[in-house]
């Protein structure tokens, strides 16, 4: 239905989920959360599926917050099984994914780094779509990171203090290689961005809506982008010198 009113022309470059409400949509089945977490997954790659059919080039996916941690340990290790699993499928080469980690590999399972580092360089030649995975992510975490590259740069003379623009930190970061998002969707209700992409939102249209995230189909996404296409972005400027300049 929404699939019509999409204008091919006009598709956001990258869109950015914040995948929430697995854990509500198990309890509302009376199921245990990680049923939730099971089919969450199942979802991420049919709108993977979807996003690559549409022609966007770039799809970033929140699977796994620093925060995130605190969780009771059974449903930790759910999800870290959970994103194990799926680095080892072949959903990445059969459909020409290049598939990218963002997050804190440093502290991360042997085991989990080892798997995303290695897909990462499998599939670097791929072009249909990148794909995104922020695991074990958060937006401080990543500032913090960067802060301190810069920092080194500077104190070992490569770099010059009044040298560091937003560029310089645009360059530094784990989104280095990626548009910024033009759509952020966060599904299950809440709206908020969690730690999430703080810096790179700066411009994005954002998206909420109370669908749990097993439950976000193919429709769902096209009617986030028919929405988003709906939208009059400005950049600071005045409605009308954009109408102008669109003419
Ligand atoms: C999102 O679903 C998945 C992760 C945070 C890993 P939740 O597990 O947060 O689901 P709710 O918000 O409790 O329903
Ligand atoms: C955000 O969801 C993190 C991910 C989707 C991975 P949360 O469910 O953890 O966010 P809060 O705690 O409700 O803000
Ligand atoms: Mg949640």
């Amino acid at each position: 239905m929404y699939k019509k009113k999409i204008d091919m022309s006009r598709l956001p470059k990258h869109i950015a989920f914040i995948m929430d409400g697995n854990g509500r949509w198990a309890q509302a089945r009376g199921q245990q959360r990680s049923y939730g977490h099971i089919a969450g997954a199942d979802t991420l790659e049919a709108t993977l599926r979807c996003a690559t059919k549409l022609g966007i080039p770039y799809v970033t996916f929140y699977a796994f917050s620093t925060e995130n941690w605190n969780r009771p340990q059974s449903e930790v290790n759910t999800l870290l099984d959970l994103m194990l699993k799926h680095l080892e499928e072949n959903i990445f080469m059969n459909n020409d994914v290049k598939f990218l980690l963002i997050g804190d590999l440093e502290n991360m399972p042997d085991n989990l780094r080892n798997a995303s580092i290695q897909l990462m360089d499998k599939t670097k030649n791929n072009k249909a779509i990148t794909m995104a995975v922020a695991f074990n992510y958060s937006s401080r975490w990543e500032l913090a990171y960067v802060t301190r590259q810069i920092a080194d740069e500077v104190k070992r003379g490569e770099l010059n203090i009044n040298d560091i623009s937003a560029e310089t930190i645009d360059s530094h970061m784990a989104t280095r290689t990626m548009p910024n998002p033009d759509l952020l969707i966060r599904t299950g209700g809440e709206q908020r961005l969690s730690n999430f992409l703080l810096w790179q939102t700066a411009y994005s249209e954002l998206y909420f809506t109370d669908t749990y995230w097993p439950d976000f189909d193919d429709e769902c996404l096209y009617k986030a982008i028919v929405d988003y296409q709906g939208r009059q972005r400005r950049f600071g400027k005045t409605g009308e010198q954009v109408s102008e300049e669109n003419k």
